[in-house]
């Protein structure tokens, strides 16, 4: 027997290893399971199916009810449901059951096998069976964009499965713009088709307070609704009733929502309804502009915490979710510093300064939860001033919050703006014209990982996983929401749920091109993301080829040169391998579909030079987001655009740019030129100077050139321009070349005495 159980194992690994790279063949399911392997036969749904219930609670019942509905609309069948103890001789079953005792899979997880006969969807728990039909439920609806037809067939699979991250959410802003019932149901659906387990329902703004509060009337009465810059009135807001009808919806899709009631700031509607709660007291109205308002709750007035509680009173009846989200972020100190209330309040308290006093309210609210048995989250904000003793930190700016949360032993969500943000635009920003911020493509939500390598394990333990925030500033409508949330949503779901050693963008994107006729099918809106041409490089040391490869997020893009690609190919054609220019120039070139150029062709600067490939080392850092991953990018033959963000930027600030190149043979080197940014603006100041050393072999470095760049500054408009140094050196083994920083911004300039940054692209040497 033991053998053969050896041999067993030894067969479901070595299938597992064949599979890893194809799991997707047999059902493109995302995001992406633990582990898919196949088995001997694929399963008929049929009128005869029979769901049967291993365990008869409720909640189990209901979701095989919910499954039930699913097959009977896309089927037009009505098949049964039925305990396991009647289902003596029956074939053709969908069974869901507990089973302890799997080591293999913990909270969450799950394990369905399909065979002829029957699926079987065991897990340990009962988020666990729901995800497994989760799963079942997106492998029918995917079989059904294969080939429509009443017969569903769920593959030959068997599937071992469980969550990276118990914490899965995605967040919507509601006040900014409003949206109904029946949107938020839509969002909700979406969500549990991709295993996304909490919503973040962000219900109060300085825009509109949109929950009905029964001992506050005037919170809708007044806070709802804003007048326009149009003179239009524009509002809403949710009854209890309403707010009932979401969560007891969100319940079925196993989704806790998690609702945000802002304080003290971003709370200008609420004070618009009781302005005697701020500490000015003066009437203001409900801004329709965006922004962060210096108007917040008075912290030292009584009755702005009386008023809280009473709120939170109903709030919490409403809501059974454990957590409860206070907001904290964003509130301007200025209005506490100038109230006698507030500073009475701080002496009082012995406080220190008004971060303290946000401090004190935060954690006399978390007082007030945790005695009603629930847990405060609030943004990162709330780490200034001292955390609140058993705060939840949600991380927005950046991961650093999350990270000394971690390291102070509280819990943590990440949602970066850099991963998360979705109102960050996704595709060319003329065709985003709506979206702000930063870029934020698919496959960087893809590749967004919360766990920072900053921690150790036991750290990390405290991140419960990432967000998805959705703010909705510049989305007026559900179809633009949609559009903006898909199909990013499913790359965070699978960066928040999937392994990470399983994850693989190209992968993912072949399996998406389904998920997007599935979504088109249940009625959503999504973007097709970025066309935007990216350009790797790497030197073949063998052949002394500099190899550029053109990519792009799209799915098996064709990518075209435009013009002016001699050195490479013909203009026109299909371009789909690594290239050597074998020149310098303008490289065009652009993405076609049927035929038609899409979006705006790129236009690549190409130089060929000596020092392509060279081994270079930077002795100072550029930093993380310009260049500081890698030093190659000054030796790539890649320049910069007009855009100093474009990637192929090197960014130095406060420091120098020192770098020593190490050459894999003698070379004659007549000079030496790069390009800078000269743009005060934006605190990019020009070189100062520079020096360059050399070396033959054998030899210590000699200094070849040392000038002054002084003259640089009398450029003042923001210009781009280059630098040429003469060498005419010969044998040289080795260069050290240092272009100084001005390092802080000069007396003239505004922020005079602020680190400036010295942004440089590549290192020419001919
Ligand atoms: C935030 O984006 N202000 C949390
Ligand atoms: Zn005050």
């Amino acid at each position: 027997m033991k053998n053969w159980s050896l041999i067993i194992i030894l067969a479901i690994i070595f299938s597992a290893c064949n599979f890893e790279n194809k799991s997707h063949l047999e059902s493109p399911v995302i995001p992406r399971t633990n582990g898919m392997y196949p088995m001997p036969s694929s399963f008929d749904i049929t009128e005869k199916t029979v769901i049967l219930l291993g365990s008869n609670d409720t909640q189990m019942t209901r979701l095989a009810n919910k499954l039930k509905s699913q097959i009977d609309s896309i089927c037009g069948f009505d098949i049964k449901v039925q305990d396991v103890a009647d289902a003596e001789g029956l074939r053709n079953v969908i069974l869901l059951s507990f089973k302890n005792d799997m080591k293999r899979i913990g909270n969450g997880g799950y394990h369905m096998e399909v065979d002829k006969d029957k699926v079987v969807i065991q897990g340990k728990d009962f988020n666990g069976v729901f995800n497994g039909v989760m799963t079942l439920s997106q492998i029918i609806l995917l079989d059904q964009i294969k080939e429509e037809d009443a017969k569903v067939e769920v593959p030959n699979i068997q599937v071992w499965d469980q969550p990276r991250f118990e914490y899965r959410g995605m967040h919507l802003d509601v006040c900014r713009h409003y949206f109904p019932v029946s949107f938020i149901k839509k969002y909700l659906d979406v969500m549990a088709l991709y295993k996304m387990n909490y919503f973040h329902w962000h219900l109060t703004e300085d825009q509109a307070w949109r929950i009905e509060i029964k001992a506050y009337p005037e919170l809708t009465e007044i806070g709802a609704w804003r007048t326009e810059a149009n003179g239009e009135k524009y509002g809403g807001f949710y009854t209890q009733e309403q707010v009932k009808e979401v969560v007891a919806y969100a319940r079925e899709l196993n989704i806790t929502v998690i609702p945000e009631i802002e304080m003290p700031g971003h709370a200008r509607a609420a004070l618009a309804a009781y302005p005697e709660l701020s500490c000015t007291g003066k009437q203001l109205e409900v801004p329709h502009t965006w922004g962060v308002f210096e108007d917040v709750f008075c912290s030292g007035n009584e009755e702005t915490f009386k008023f809280y509680e009473t709120v939170l009173d109903e709030v919490m009846d409403l809501f059974p979710a454990e957590y409860l989200h206070v907001g904290a972020d964003e509130c301007p100190k200025t209005r506490w510093e100038e109230c006698p209330k507030c500073q009475k309040r701080i002496k009082e308290e012995g406080l220190n300064d008004e971060h303290e006093l946000q401090s004190y309210f935060v954690s006399r609210m978390e007082k007030y939860l945790n005695k009603n048995g629930k847990k405060l989250i609030g943004w990162d904000e709330i780490l200034e001033g001292g955390l609140a003793p058993d705060a939840t930190v949600m991380s927005w700016r950046g991961m650093q919050g999350g990270i000394d949360a971690a390291r102070q032993e509280h819990d943590v969500i990440m949602t970066p703006t850099d991963y998360c943000y979705f109102d960050y635009y996704q595709a060319e920003p003329e065709f985003e014209p709506k979206a702000i911020g930063g870029f934020l493509p698919l496959s960087k939500v893809y590749a967004f990982n919360p766990l920072p390598k900053e921690l150790n394990e036991e750290q990390q333990s405290y991140i419960l996983g990432g967000q998805g925030n959705v703010w909705t500033e510049y989305m007026e409508t559900e179809e633009y929401v949609e559009y903006m949330l898909l199909p990013r949503m499913l790359a965070l779901s699978e960066a928040l749920w999937s392994r990470e050693k399983n994850k693989n963008f190209d992968d993912f994107n072949e399996r998406l091109q389904t998920h997007k006729k599935l979504l088109t099918k249940l009625g959503y809106n999504f973007s097709n993301g970025s066309y935007q041409i990216r350009v790797e490089t790497k030197f073949d040391t063998a052949t002394n080829e500099n190899k550029l490869t053109f990519t792009s997020e799209q799915y098996e893009p064709e990518i075209r040169f435009i013009e002016d690609a001699s050195m490479i190919l013909d203009s026109g054609e299909v371009f789909n391998k690594a290239f050597s220019p074998q020149a310098s120039g303008v490289i065009t070139a652009g993405i076609f579909e049927d035929g038609k150029l899409m979006r705006n062709a790129t236009q690549i600067k190409y130089e060929k030079h000596l020092g392509l490939g060279q081994d270079i080392k930077l002795l100072k850092k550029p930093n993380h987001k310009y260049g500081g991953e890698t030093n190659a990018g000054l030796l790539d033959g890649i320049l910069g655009s007009d855009n100093h963000k474009d990637g192929k930027w090197s960014g130095f600030k406060g420091k120098d740019l020192v770098a020593e190149i190490d050459f894999t043979e003698p070379k004659d080197l007549k000079s030496l030129r790069f390009s800078y940014i000269q743009h005060q603006g934006a605190w990019i100041m020009p070189p100062k100077a520079v020096s360059v050393y050399g070396r033959t072999e054998g030899q210590a470095y000699e200094l070849i050139y040392e000038g002054d760049l002084k003259d640089l500054l009398n450029i003042k408009k923001p210009n781009q321009s280059e630098v040429f140094v003469e060498l005419n050196k010969t044998q040289l083994v080795a260069l050290k070349i240092h272009v100084e920083n001005y390092k802080k911004l000069p007396s003239s300039h505004t922020y005079a005495g602020n680190e400036c940054w010295l942004f440089v692209d590549e290192l020419i040497l001919e």
